[in-house]
């Protein structure tokens, strides 16, 4: 049974050989991001290894929709089946590191 932890907020859960990390971040509340709910088709569940050893190879669907992100350790948390354990990075969400963004720099402008 393998061991999926989601970063930063290191949140472990046990799963089922083969479960995709879409699901295992599920369970985990790690907060992958989906509109298409899994079918490959809105890209929004892309999520960082760096180590997928533990991971099922990627297909060529997969591939094809990342491009030169597949290089850079990207994987489609949807497409990507876990037989092993595994460590998975879920990137900031792009709104939240906006606004994140936003304050530090009014912070920075009013001097707090
Ligand atoms: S959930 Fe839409 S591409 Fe993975």
């Amino acid at each position: 049974m393998p061991d999926i932890t989601f970063m930063p907020d290191r949140q472990t859960v046990r799963v089922r050989p083969g479960t995709t990390l879409l699901d295992a971040g599920r369970r985990a509340n790690a907060g992958i991001r989906t509109r298409c709910d899994g079918k490959a088709a809105c890209l929004m569940c892309k999520v960082i290894v760096e180590d997928d050893t533990g991971l099922a190879p990627m297909n060529r669907n997969e591939q094809l929709k990342l491009g030169s992100l597949s290089e850079m350790g990207y994987r489609l948390a949807c497409q990507t089946r876990a037989f092993g354990n595994v460590t998975v990075t879920v990137p900031e969400d792009p709104l939240k590191a906006a606004v994140r963004a936003l304050l530090a720099k009014q912070q920075e402008e009013d001097g707090i």
